[in-house]
């Protein structure tokens, strides 16, 4: 069953809040809320949840603030801002791709944006003559109120209204709205995660381009000559322009670095999403822009987020394995390796990496010197068309790594 987190203001009665709950419990939702995250202890939203049976939790605005909100929101799929009134960092944005959801007491894209909230908005709408207002279910982006609208639900403007008389046959409508959008959005046969199309990805600042990635390679080259050194073959045949998908064996966790080291480009790493919840690992893939998949059945989200990537032009490297090998041997290789490779429809090649276990054996967190060369390997880019099947896909990758890698 689906998890929601719910995000509520610090001032915010969470009548909102209740009303997924109460429908997550009575089962009109296809969901449990794991979390209820406030930013003010004490505040009426939270008492509610806990009086609620949910658990409640306190996140202060400040450093590290969307490694702590990832944190605190777990094994969550699913995120309701409910009088949430911040935009939401973009690591958390990246992690729930077109899973965060927001409800806003008016008609958008009328009266929203920064700074209309509360009271405002209904003063704004009475001040404006409309005759009808409601409320609206959407997606939540980097701008205020501006993602795609998913439902909204109308109410009359009486001409006595005042903003509090408004407001409160508004929230009647927000409460059904809310419900009835998530019951929508969760209920398989009408599930429309499949096919809503994923958020634009956060891509690399301008600054981390100019300055923290020459940095970063630099730190990286040093630490690859120091424990390898690295000797790179093949870089020539990485296309230097376009969307591209990397996909690379996978022996130690100082992979992403020998491959980031020896390509030309940016690159976008997909990393199992356990990472992502590691203190400091984690927040070095987040500046790095890497994203998590989940294990087990393909992730589509994360796949789809990769395909996006891809079709803004990017690299995106993927381990197909799955996992680190133990015995430094190829793998079988997951059937997400082909999904995203018939998803994203841009150049595959793949990318053999020799002898990086002797600077990280399996199971070690200590690098070591490798006494010898580390080497990366890039094959022939291929382009499949539309429609090829997964398994000759699977098998062109299985066979390419094997050869990259020094297997075969
Ligand atoms: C609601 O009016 C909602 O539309 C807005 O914030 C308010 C929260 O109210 N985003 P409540 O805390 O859910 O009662």
């Amino acid at each position: 069953m689906a998890k929601l987190g719910i995000l509520v203001g610090p001032h915010g009665r969470g009548s909102n809040m209740a009303a997924i709950i109460e429908a997550c419990q009575s089962g009109r939702i296809p969901a449990e809320v794991a979390v209820v995250i406030g930013s003010r202890e004490g505040s009426g939203a939270l008492e509610r949840a806990a009086a609620m049976g949910v658990r409640a939790a306190v996140i202060e605005p400040g450093e590290d603030y969307g490694a702590r909100l990832l944190a605190e929101l777990g094994s969550c799929d699913w995120i309701c801002l409910a009088g949430y009134l911040r935009l939401l960092p973009s690591e958390v944005l990246a992690r729930f791709p077109n899973r965060v959801l927001n409800i806003h007491p008016a008609l958008l894209p009328k009266f929203g944006g920064k700074g209309m909230y509360g009271q405002r908005v209904h003063e704004a709408v009475i001040a404006a003559g409309e005759t009808e207002s409601g409320c609206t279910v959407h997606y939540v982006n980097e701008q205020y109120d501006e993602g795609a609208i998913i439902l909204q639900r109308r109410c009359p403007v009486e001409a006595v209204d005042t903003a509090e008389t408004l407001a409160a046959r508004v929230l009647e409508q927000e409460h059904l709205a809310y419900v009835e959008a998530l019951a929508k959005l969760l209920t398989p046969t009408t599930n429309r995660q499949t096919t809503s199309p994923p958020t634009p990805p956060p891509l690399h600042s301008p600054l981390f381009l100019a300055l923290g990635l020459p940095l970063s390679r630099v730190l990286c080259w040093i630490l690859m000559t120091v424990f390898g050194p690295l000797r790179v073959f093949g870089r020539s045949r990485i296309p230097r322009k376009g969307g591209l998908l990397i996909l690379a064996n996978h022996r130690a966790d100082v992979d992403p670095i020998a491959i980031y080291l020896a390509c030309p480009r940016p690159i976008y790493f997909m990393g199992k999403s356990e990472l992502f919840a590691m203190p400091v690992v984690g927040s070095i893939m987040r500046a790095f822009r890497a994203f998590p998949v989940k294990r087990g059945e393909p992730d589509r989200a994360a796949l789809k987020l990769a395909a996006a990537y891809t079709h803004l032009g990017n690299v995106v490297g993927v381990f197909p394995e799955g996992q680190l090998t133990e015995d430094g041997k190829l793998q079988p290789l997951k059937p997400g390796a082909a999904l995203i490779v018939r998803l994203t429809e841009c150049p595959v090649i793949c990318c053999g990496l020799r002898r990086t276990d002797r600077i990280m054996p399996y199971g070690k967190v200590i690098p070591r010197p490798a006494l010898g060369w580390v080497e990366v390997h890039w094959g022939e880019p291929r382009s499949f068309v539309k429609g090829t099947p997964p398994e000759e896909i699977l098998g062109w990758v299985e066979s390419e790594l094997r050869h990259l890698s020094g297997e075969a």
